[in-house]
Order: structure tokens, then sequence, then C-alpha cells
């Protein structure tokens, strides 16, 4: 049973849903804290446990032993591992089968938002994917899973079979640059919006964080669904602190509720 204060926000979010004409919504990884993966800032997250300076491109590159952590990382931090998509990721996709979803911007990696239903075409991953691994010489990629099989990943990191080149997961690592298609993509997605809701992230990482900023200079209405307080709280027209889950869940069911009216 929702609280009534949480009720009226739920009910506001789903008038302002209704209303939209072009809704974007941005996620983070507390959008998938439900299905088991951790986040990253939160208490307990990754980077408070693991230094997120050991992880830029240019240590995977120069440095084995810093290679083998973030190998390490990948295959036993949580961040692959197999899991469902949450309540969250269901009403998403389930708000874009009502016609009311531009596009999804996301700045994970776990591919739940497309094992939910929401079409790979709408979804804009800015930090990449990990179902891939990626030769960073010759440009081959590798399905992430035909690793996971591998006696401990982070001593023997196999090379590129056709160039024997360094092989990284595609996800986009601090340092890198993140795909310039996607994130031009994602600007104009976020400039053209007349609502952009925000799931899951402290908005602390950029150019990621500059896409709320983008569709409040162009007008939207803008909605953030976040445990934490984010930098973009006092930008917002609508605050739900409350659990991804629960949020999208009654939102979407007041969306169908009032549509039926
Ligand atoms: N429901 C709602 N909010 C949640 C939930 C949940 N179930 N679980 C966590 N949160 C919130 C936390 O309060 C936190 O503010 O989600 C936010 C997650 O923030 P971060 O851990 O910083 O994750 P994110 O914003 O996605 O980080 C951005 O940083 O390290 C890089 O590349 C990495 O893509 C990542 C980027």
């Amino acid at each position: 049973m929702l609280d009534n204060k949480l009720e009226l926000k739920i009910s506001a979010a789903a008038d302002m849903l209704i209303a939209s004409k072009k809704l974007v919504i941005f996620t983070g990884a507390g959008v998938s804290t439900e299905s088991g993966i951790p986040d990253f800032r939160s208490s307990g997250g990754i980077w408070t446990k693991f230094d997120p300076d050991d992880f830029t491109i240019q240590k995977f590159i120069n440095d084995p032993k810093a290679r083998k952590k973030h190998w390490d990382l990948i295959m036993n931090g949580g961040i692959t591992a197999d899991v469902e998509p949450n309540s969250a990721h269901y009403a998403i996709a389930k708000l874009n089968m009502l016609g009311k979803l531009d596009s999804v911007i996301t700045q994970n990696v776990d591919n739940l938002h497309q094992k939910a239903g929401v079409p790979d075409d709408i979804v804009l991953e800015l930090h990449g994917n990990m179902q891939w691994v990626i030769c960073l010489n010759c440009g081959k990629r590798y399905p992430f899973e035909q690793f996971i099989g591998l006696s401990d990943l982070s001593e023997n990191i196999p090379d590129c079979e056709e160039c024997n080149g360094m092989l990284k997961p595609d996800a986009v690592f601090f340092g890198e640059q993140l795909p310039q298609h996607v994130l031009q993509e994602a600007t104009l997605r976020s400039s053209t919006c007349d609502l952009f809701i925000v799931i899951g992230s402290s908005l602390s990482v950029y150019p990621a964080a500059y896409m709320p900023e983008y569709a409040k200079q162009a007008g939207a209405e803008m909605i953030i669904i976040n445990i934490d307080p984010t930098p973009c709280d006092k930008f917002a027209d609508l605050l739900i602190k409350s659990k991804a889950g629960i949020a999208m869940e009654n939102i979407l069911n007041k969306v169908k509720d009032k549509l039926q009216r």
C-alpha cells in the first residue's frame, strides 16, 4: 500500500505521461539493482569496493595488472550476472506498447531494457553493452558469453583469434570516448522531448548527465525517480524518492486506469 504522498506523486506522474507527446526515459544503474546488479555509488555500490581510478582505458591497455583487475571486476563484480529484468524495466517496455515512449537513453550495459521488450532501435546505450567483447586492433566482435565458461579469465585473458590483438569488453571505460553516433542521437532526443524521466541515476557522470539539462533547456518537464538526491533535483518538476520498481509499476497502472476512463 502506498503512502498518501507517494500516491499523489504517482497520479501526477501518470497525468504528465498521458499528456506527453514525446517521452524520453533516461536510466542509470539504479533501475537494475532490483534485478540483482549492484549500482556504483550507493552504499555497497561497486565504487565503494573498487577504486574507479584503476578502471581507465589507459590502464587497461598499458598495465597487465590493471587489465586483470578489469576482467576480474567484470567477471566477478556482479555487473555481468545472468539476471532478469525487474518490474521497472517491464513497466518501461509496457509504456512503449501503449505508444507513449520515444526512446530509452541508458548508461547501463546490462541489456535489460531490451530483454524486457523495449525494441533495440529505441534503446540508446551511451556506455556500450557488455554483451560483446571487441578486438582493439581489428574491431572483431565476440559474444561475451563465449568467455564466461573460461577458467578464471583474469588469469588467462585471450587475444583476438583473427589478429592476436587485445580484447576488451564493448562497454565504455573511464577515459574512453562514448560512441559518437549514440551520443548525438541521445542529445537530439533529449533536446526535442516534452517529458524526460530519470530513473536510478546519480547524474554524476558526463557527458551522459548533460541529457537532463538539454531536456530542461528545451522546455521539457522532468520527473526524477531516485532513492538518493541528485544534482538535478532542483530542476525536476516532480521528485519521486522511491524504488524504481514500485514507482514505475504504480505509474504504469495509473496510466492504464486513466486511459480506460
Ligand atoms: N530505485 C531507485 N533508485 C535507485 C535504486 C532503486 N532500486 N537503486 C539505486 N538507486 C539510485 C541510487 O540512489 C543512486 O543515486 O540509483 C543511483 C545510481 O547511481 P550510480 O550508482 O552513480 O549509477 P549511475 O548513475 O548509472 O552511474 C553512471 O558511472 O561508473 C560509471 O559507467 C558507470 O554508467 C555508470 C555511470
